[in-house]
């Protein structure tokens, strides 16, 4: 018997490294996802058929051992006396910034949960991703197995004192087209997000301030999402990235990549995900600038994904 689960990517809009601190943050799942196979087999392993970054794996082995005692302990399958291969695949890129990993996790609790009769709901499902992302991220937020688990458009606020997370979907006014934009360059999430974390501790004025200016920033873009206000979303993607700039996770490729995409006519763009790597998003509203922007961008060497948020 084979058994099929799935998880989505994601692209954060807003909040990366800020939800880490209990801060809200918005993301959208992508049409893009993983898919798990897992049957039986004499021996537990795992084969990696995903399509990626050159490299990503290969930097990724270590943690997705890891992540994998996580999800054998959340879901209460022993895999030595069970065997199975699990095969991952699908159309999702794994690489830095795309949720690769949580979407990775989701898809390997739905397949367990189908083989295995385990009768989990979604909210189970996303508890186990959570665990399985903790091999990836040590301390994630929780906002891509989220995404990953339930898809849509999500704004979400971590628990911090260790209850329920706030998830709720979004309604957007309207769809709006966006170019990803891919650095080619693999960041390792628990590295940046230790990183930011040791800077906040040093800097805890200067953190206060920029965390207070990211909470204007995130309350203006649910408004802004639910309104269909483009220009609006486009200006706090601007101010978004400027923030996460003074965290510490930006870098000369992501700059390089925002301002080629503003020269070409997106009207805001950010990093992604993690950052110092991974991808951009450019706001790029319309079938025509969306091409114009992604073309562009391929011109310059770099690999787009072409999607709508909303
Ligand atoms: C990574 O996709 C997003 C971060 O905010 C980490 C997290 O939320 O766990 C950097």
């Amino acid at each position: 018997m084979v058994s099929e689960g799935h998880g989505f990517g994601k692209v954060i809009l807003f909040g990366e490294h800020f939800v880490v601190y209990g801060l809200p943050g918005i993301a959208s799942a992508l049409g893009d996802k993983t898919t798990a196979i897992v049957e039986p087999a004499e021996k537990t392993e795992i084969v990696d058929n995903r399509p990626e970054t050159p490299g990503y794996k290969e930097k990724k082995a270590g943690q997705m051992k890891e992540s994998m005692e996580f999800i054998w302990k959340a879901s209460g399958v022993d895999p030595e006396k069970t065997p199975v291969k699990i095969t991952l695949a699908g159309n999702l890129i794994a690489t830095s910034g795309t949720g690769a990993s949580a979407a990775s996790c989701a898809a390997i609790a739905r397949a367990l949960n189908r083989h295995f009769n385990l009768c989990f709901d979604d909210d189970k499902i996303n508890q186990i991703a959570y665990e399985g992302e903790k091999g990836y991220h040590g301390t994630p937020s929780g906002i891509d197995n989220s995404c990953a688990t339930f898809g849509g458009l999500i704004w979400f606020e971590k628990n911090l004192e260790g209850g329920p997370n706030k998830i709720e979907k979004i309604r957007a006014g309207k769809k709006i087209e966006i170019v990803e934009i891919n650095s080619g360059m693999t960041a390792d999430t628990k590295e940046v997000v230790a990183d930011v974390k040791k800077k906040k501790g040093e800097n805890p004025d200067e953190f206060e301030k920029i965390f207070s200016d990211y909470r204007d920033v995130v309350n203006e873009a649910r408004k802004a999402l639910e309104d269909g206000g483009t220009e609006k979303i486009g200006q706090l993607m601007d101010r978004n990235q400027e923030l996460l700039r003074k965290i510490g996770v930006s870098n000369d490729k992501i700059e390089e990549i925002i301002r080629m995409a503003k020269e070409n006519g997106a009207i805001g763009a950010k990093l992604t995900g993690t950052g110092r790597g991974g991808y951009v998003i450019a706001l790029t509203p319309g079938r025509d600038l969306q091409e114009k922007v992604a073309k562009s961008m391929e011109g310059a060497g770099f690999m787009v994904l072409r999607t709508t948020i909303g």
